[in-house]
């Protein structure tokens, strides 16, 4: 059975260590892992949440269109930095406008995986998954991970693509971990 999964990059900058941790998930899933269909769905286009847009049910076009993909997905793969501790703004209004009625987050599996500082995004990981009780968003619960993209050096190239050979063998049993999970919370 085929799982659809939505990928979100928190980040829009270029070069983006998170947006390259979704280009080797699309990878693997043209590759190593059968049954998966990953899109990474781009959320720099969504205007700042104004609920003066929306009219009876109905929200602006580039807004309904992100509703749609989400809403067409099985489970969803977030791939975004920490930003003062926290899910950084561009995600957070993507989440927002995808949680208006109807919230079409319900229901779907989830996993998180974070390229950031530090902690490598641990902080905004857990805010992620409380978050997600509200919109009935299902997290995988393990493996976790959270990359430094900075320490050691070397993980990502100056593309930001994801170099490491450890680290996309955890990433890859992340998506595993989602597709098992998926299935069953589908009862597939
Ligand atoms: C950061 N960064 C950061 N890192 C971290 O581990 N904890 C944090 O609280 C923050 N806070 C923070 C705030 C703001 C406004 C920026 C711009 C950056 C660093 C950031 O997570 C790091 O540069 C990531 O590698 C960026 O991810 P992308 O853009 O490469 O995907």
């Amino acid at each position: 059975p085929l799982v659809k999964v939505a990928a979100l990059c928190g980040s829009v900058r270029r070069g983006s260590y998170n947006r390259g941790l979704i280009r080797s998930a699309i990878e693997m899933s043209k590759g190593p892992i059968n049954g998966l269909e990953i899109e990474d769905v781009d959320i720099t286009g969504l205007p700042m949440l104004n609920t003066d847009m929306e009219g009876e049910g109905s929200f602006p076009p580039v807004v309904e269109a992100f509703r749609h993909k989400i809403r067409e997905a099985d489970s969803v793969l977030f791939a975004s930095p920490e930003y003062n501790y926290s899910v950084s703004a561009p995600l957070k209004n993507a989440i927002d406008w995808a949680s208006r009625p109807p919230n079409v987050w319900a229901d779907k599996a989830a996993a998180i995986v974070s390229a950031s500082g530090g902690s490598g995004g641990a902080r905004s990981q857990y805010h992620l998954r409380q978050i997600g009780v509200f919109l009935d968003l299902h997290f995988i619960n393990k493996p976790e991970l959270f990359i430094n993209s900075h320490h050691p050096p070397g993980k990502f190239d100056k593309n930001g693509d994801l170099i490491d050979a450890q680290t996309r063998e955890n990433l890859k049993k992340v998506l595993l971990s989602l597709q098992t999970f998926t299935l069953r919370l589908q009862g597939r």
